[in-house]
């Protein structure tokens, strides 16, 4: 059985994180200068690794395997949030650099073929998933359309300056790829809280972005009456309450709702709002559920646009993401190879992150693999794993992606 190499493992973990490092996390915002370097860093680590690197045309690092198929593809993504961990993706990224690595260093795995993939944008800095859905297909005109950072830069753009434009895609290819696999931080307390080490991930939440304008009346904060004013500001903070209820009539147990950006126009206690923006954000694992929040908040818009005096408009602000059931065999396979490195540690469970997993799993067999987050905490610079945790989960997905190579052989 091939063993991975913990330092070797941690190492790269420790010099990627120091691409956009602020204080114990880091800020790498996709196609950002730093996170161009570490994508290149990232690039020239998979040459090392005796894999054929390319940063593709939507600027995904993929590294293909010069062994034969089937091939598993191990991935995650290297972009990370504004108040990014040092785990958060990067993790699951160098486990397939170091799982590559440690076949090809082994007698019985040397023949393996490991695909490693650092997907485009999984935080959504211009769009989500977009290295993840261009993989599985999708047109890249449409993936880089309309897509721009909160400083207004296009996708486009910033390709054509970074000199991704135009390169060849990293794609799924139905004759070579068997599987896909992504080992992730938990981004919760679950595995922490039960005593566990290993998770394995039965679903992924659905995801819906959107975005809430209000139109008012900018006037005077001190000669214009209460009963005369078109308050956008005050329409914004009355429907967010409104919001917080209907939703809470409706949730299940495992949805959730996150207002995560207010903006008031022009910002000033002297002025009367005459704009506000709200960007909203919904999950929940169950797609039905998740149109009946949709539904009750376009409803919710419409009364409040009707009954004035604030005009109220919905629109999405990033591509609606389904919920995904990851492949029962494979979870089979990692609660094997877990079972085996840590007998009795390991459990079932859902994932409430998002993943690249749930972009790829409907076009190939996909499964996730977590290992605990030291509080639960993450998208914050204060995420972090503990070491052995971190060995732990990625000779575990090493063994799994052997067998699953092996099953796909036949
Ligand atoms: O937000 C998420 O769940 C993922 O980290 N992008
Ligand atoms: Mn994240
Ligand atoms: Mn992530």
């Amino acid at each position: 059985m091939a063993k991975i190499n913990p330092d070797r493992l941690l190492a790269d973990l420790s010099h990627l994180r120091t691409f956009g490092a602020e204080g114990s996390g880091v800020v790498r915002l996709a196609l950002s200068a730093i996170d161009i370097e570490a994508r290149h860093w990232l690039a020239g680590r998979m040459d090392e690794a005796g894999l054929d690197a390319a940063i593709d045309g939507v600027g995904t690092v993929f590294g293909r395997s010069r062994q034969p198929s089937p091939a598993v593809v191990i991935g995650s993504h290297t972009d990370t949030q504004p108040s990014g961990g040092w785990l958060d993706g990067a993790m699951g990224v160098i486990y397939g650099l170091e799982i590559a690595r440690a076949f090809a260093e082994s007698q019985r795995e040397r023949d393996l073929a490991i695909d490693v993939a650092s997907w485009m944008d999984e935080e959504g800095t211009f769009s989500s998933y977009v290295g993840s859905r261009v993989f599985s297909g999708e047109d890249p005109a449409e993936a880089i359309a309309n897509a721009r950072n909160r400083d207004g830069v296009t996708l486009g753009e910033a390709l054509t300056r970074a000199g991704f434009a135009g390169r060849p895609l990293a794609r799924l290819e139905h004759g070579r790829h068997a599987a896909y696999l992504e080992a992730h931080i938990e981004q919760g307390g679950r595995l922490e809280s039960a005593g566990k080490r290993i998770g394995v991930v039965s679903s992924i939440v659905g995801i819906r972005d959107m975005r809430i304008i209000f139109l008012g009346q900018r006037n005077h904060a001190g000669t214009t009456p209460m009963p005369l004013r078109r308050d956008a500001g005050m329409a914004l903070i009355a429907f967010a309450h409104r919001l917080d209820e209907v939703f809470r009539a409706i949730a299940g147990p495992e949805t959730v709702w996150t207002i995560g950006r207010m903006e008031l126009d022009p910002g000033s206690t002297s002025v009367v709002p005459g704009r506000a923006e709200m960007l909203l954000q919904y999950r929940d694992g169950d797609a039905a559920r998740l149109n009946r929040l949709s539904e009750r908040l376009r409803s919710l818009v419409n009364e409040t646009d009707s009954a004035g005096p604030v005009r109220v408009s919905l629109s999405p602000f990033d591509a609606p993401v389904a919920p995904a059931e990851m492949d029962a065999g494979l979870q089979g396979q990692i609660a094997a190879a877990a079972e085996r490195h840590a007998p009795g540690q390991w459990i079932a469970m859902p994932s409430g992150a998002g993943h690249d997993a749930q972009i790829i799993a409907p076009h190939l067999p996909s499964a996730m693999l977590f290992v605990p987050s030291i509080a639960g905490i993450s998208h914050d610079f204060a995420e972090d794993t503990k070491e052995a945790d971190i060995a732990l989960g990625c000779q575990v997905m090493a063994d799994a992606a052997a067998s699953i190579i092996r099953a796909a052989r036949g």
